[in-house]
């Protein structure tokens, strides 16, 4: 199978020619897929895409057009996919369903440890010699409440790290999950109350219209004084701007995110010479108490090699003429 491999960046290029061991012709390419560039795929059966592409309406019917049958996320979301037009228009999309959740979970624990005990501005100073302890204090996480949002996959590995670190946990989601009441001491409530109760919040549902801007101005507002708040799901489950408001106010303590809302332009680039005209990402950057990665939660070796094999297995399937058991398009209704 001919697959033209988009935003292939350079890090996960010999994970996936590992997995492919020669199968499938892969071509690499750096551009993202959008409207403009889905005619790059001409020529080719498949394309591979990761979470910065855009297959909107528009896009998937020129991928139509240029011959595209199938479509392998290599992520877990697939919010940047309209589903809908695929089936419609016989395109089969799988992505990677599952990745060592441990890669986030942990990516998450690093950017609360991180910001509650102050190891970037710490590590600054050391740089300069200066050790200077004033305005460094955090606090223990031992007996804390932590809320998690989302008990999934990944969520149900933070709660496990969180029980490991003593703190009390709330949890809410859609499907509770009965081992992590039984043996993580997991009390599931409702949002509004895990808002309220809470020292620190970490996200891990998925983007839908359910979750969209979830974390809104009426839930800060009832969130405990100083609460941290984690988010390595996607940037658009939080209202960027209300958050931003309850950092300015003090009512959020600290932030800590991997996601952007509008990181589909930013992210995966070296911007250092054309600083993105971005007034909310220069607000988040501006305040010292928010700590912001690049989208690289998932950047363990680990991940990388789950996510190739996957791909490759995707592609493996289609070409003998099976499904693969991660096809999206198999879970929505037939329009
Ligand atoms: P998952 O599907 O295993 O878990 C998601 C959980 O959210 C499920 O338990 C589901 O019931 C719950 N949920 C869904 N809609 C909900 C709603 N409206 N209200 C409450 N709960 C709801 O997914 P997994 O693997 O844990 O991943 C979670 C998200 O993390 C992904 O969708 C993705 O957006 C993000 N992610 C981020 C990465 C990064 O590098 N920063 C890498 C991988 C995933």
């Amino acid at each position: 199978m001919k697959v033209l491999v988009y935003s292939a960046k350079e890090f996960e290029i010999p994970y996936l020619k590992t997995a492919n061991n020669n199968k499938h012709q892969l071509t690499f390419i750096n551009d993202a897929l959008s409207s403009k560039t889905a005619m790059l795929s001409v020529g080719f059966d498949a394309i591979s895409i990761f979470s910065a592409d855009e297959a909107c309406f528009i896009t998937i019917e020129k991928l139509k057009d240029f011959g595209i049958k199938y479509i392998g996320l290599r992520s877990v979301g697939h919010d940047n996919v309209n589903l809908r037009a695929a089936l419609r228009l016989n395109i089969k999309v799988a992505n990677v369903p599952a990745y060592s959740p441990y890669a986030i979970a942990e990516h998450a624990t690093a950017l609360l440890l991180a910001i509650n005990r102050k190891i970037i501005a710490s590590n600054w100073r050391v740089k300069q010699y200066n050790f200077n302890l004033n305005n460094l204090v955090g606090f223990d996480l031992n007996k804390k409440t932590v809320g998690i949002i989302g008990t999934g996959k990944i969520g149900n590995v933070m709660c496990k790290i969180m029980n490991g670190f003593g703190c009390n946990l709330l949890g809410y989601d859609i499907e509770e999950d009965e081992d992590l009441r039984n043996h993580y001491n997991v009390n599931y409530t409702s949002l509004e109350d895990l808002c309220e109760k809470s020292d620190i919040i970490s996200l891990h549902v998925p983007l839908n219209t359910d979750t969209h801007q979830l974390i809104n101005e009426d839930l800060i507002s009832n969130m405990k004084d100083g609460v941290i708040i984690i988010n390595t799901a996607r940037g658009s489950i939080l209202n960027t701007e209300h958050i931003i408001d309850g950092l300015r106010s003090g009512k959020i303590g600290a932030l800590g995110i991997d996601v952007y809302e509008n990181e589909k332009e930013i992210f995966f680039k070296d911007h250092s010479l054309d600083i993105p005209d971005d007034d909310i990402l220069m607000r988040l950057n501006s305040f010292p108490n928010v700590l912001i990665t690049g989208h690289h939660a998932f950047l363990t070796e680990e991940a990388l090699t789950n996510i190739a094999e996957t791909t490759i297995h995707n592609f493996n399937c289609w070409s003998k003429g099976e499904e693969t058991e991660n096809e999206l398009t198999n879970l929505i209704e037939s329009v």
